[in-house]
């Protein structure tokens, strides 16, 4: 069986490809090693990736029609995992072109690419901010979406595309709304292992909003096992899932939980490209694949351990 991922150099798609290669399947990756956070952290996965003898990499750009298309004729793969975006929903303010190029034009040359081949099933990341400011919690499947920013935007516009192609090619193609996922090699652009390195550098975590947002932080083991048995399942057509805890957490609480390791905090405003709250039902995916989520507190705390343990700080700067 082989699979593709993009985004292989980055916190999801990495975590992925480590698991499928434990399973012996062969894995190609791709990702352009973009710096929008340390390039180093993404050597470093790609290295311990490359240890494995089934693993392949490509560093291109999604951008490049061309590139893609030369690697999927050489290939007959049974899955592909788009992985690879611009991910962020403040630095969409900063950078809106960055959204425009990984999220939305490689996204459609990926679509054109794949469109007359032979796939099981097309495997690609939306995400939770599609709900935007969501006043009905538990967030469903079906609600209506109400993004605010360009990241989200273009999540959503992803789901569109996606709609359109499985239909029109008769490609099954599966949207994973991803709510918060964090876990070992995490980015260190997401609040944990800013918090992290706010308690080792001896620094002020600033949080935004006063540490009233809440997120529904989901573990990437959980993330693991649902792709795992996602592989199997007969689905047909375009199918949308969350893939949440459905337990939010409040930033603040999270914060006090690492008062004891002399985390001090600095509490600023709320960010405009933010939203209050992500709590997403996740009743879909249970069904469909029987998972149990884990206790994020207790990961929370293990995922601080292991971030000492393999001084994973060494590879943060860019
Ligand atoms: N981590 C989360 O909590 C979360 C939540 C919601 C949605 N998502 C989505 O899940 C996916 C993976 O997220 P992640 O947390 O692993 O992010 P990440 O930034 O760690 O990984 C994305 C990878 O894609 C690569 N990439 C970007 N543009 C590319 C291009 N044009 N060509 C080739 N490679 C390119 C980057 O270099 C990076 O390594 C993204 O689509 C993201 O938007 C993540």
């Amino acid at each position: 069986m082989k699979i593709l991922i993009t985004g292989s150099a980055g916190f999801i798609g990495f975590s992925m490809c480590e698991y499928f290669l434990k399973k012996k399947y062969s894995v190609t990756g791709i990702d352009n090693f973009d710096d929008y956070y340390s390039v180093k952290l993404k050597k470093k996965r790609i290295n311990i990736l490359k240890k494995h003898k089934n693993f392949i990499f490509f560093d291109i750009d999604l951008m490049d029609k061309l590139q893609i298309k030369k690697i999927l004729n050489k290939n007959n793969f049974t899955f592909i995992f788009h992985f690879a975006a611009q991910a962020g929903v403040r630095y969409s303010q900063k950078n809106p072109q960055k959204y425009i190029n990984s999220n939305i034009i490689s996204f459609i040359n990926l679509m054109e690419n794949i469109k007359s081949r032979k796939l099981k099933k097309f495997f690609y990341a939306s995400s939770s901010s599609v709900y935007g400011n969501s006043k009905k919690f538990p967030c469903n499947e079906s609600q209506e979406l109400k993004p605010i920013n360009i990241y989200s935007k273009s999540k959503k516009f992803n789901e569109k595309i996606a709609s359109y192609y499985s239909k029109k090619y008769r490609i099954t193609m599966i949207g994973l709304r991803f709510f918060t996922i964090f876990g070992e090699w995490g980015r260190p652009d997401m609040l944990l292992i800013k918090m992290f390195e706010a308690i080792r550098n001896n620094e002020k975590l600033q949080i935004n909003n006063y540490g009233n947002h809440s997120r529904d932080f989901t573990y990437i083991g959980d993330v693991k096992k649902i792709f795992d048995k996602l592989l199997n399942k007969r689905i047909i057509g375009h199918k949308i899932f969350n893939i949440c805890s459905s337990k939010p957490l409040k930033i603040l609480n999270i914060c006090k939980n690492f008062k004891n390791k002399n985390l001090k905090i600095k509490k600023i405003a709320k960010h405009s490209a933010d939203v209050l709250k992500t709590y997403g039902d996740n009743k879909k995916i249970k069904n469909l694949t029987s998972i149990k989520f884990v206790n994020q507190m207790k990961e929370i705390n293990k995922l601080y351990n292991w971030y000492n343990k393999t001084n994973m700080y060494r590879y943060l700067e860019k």
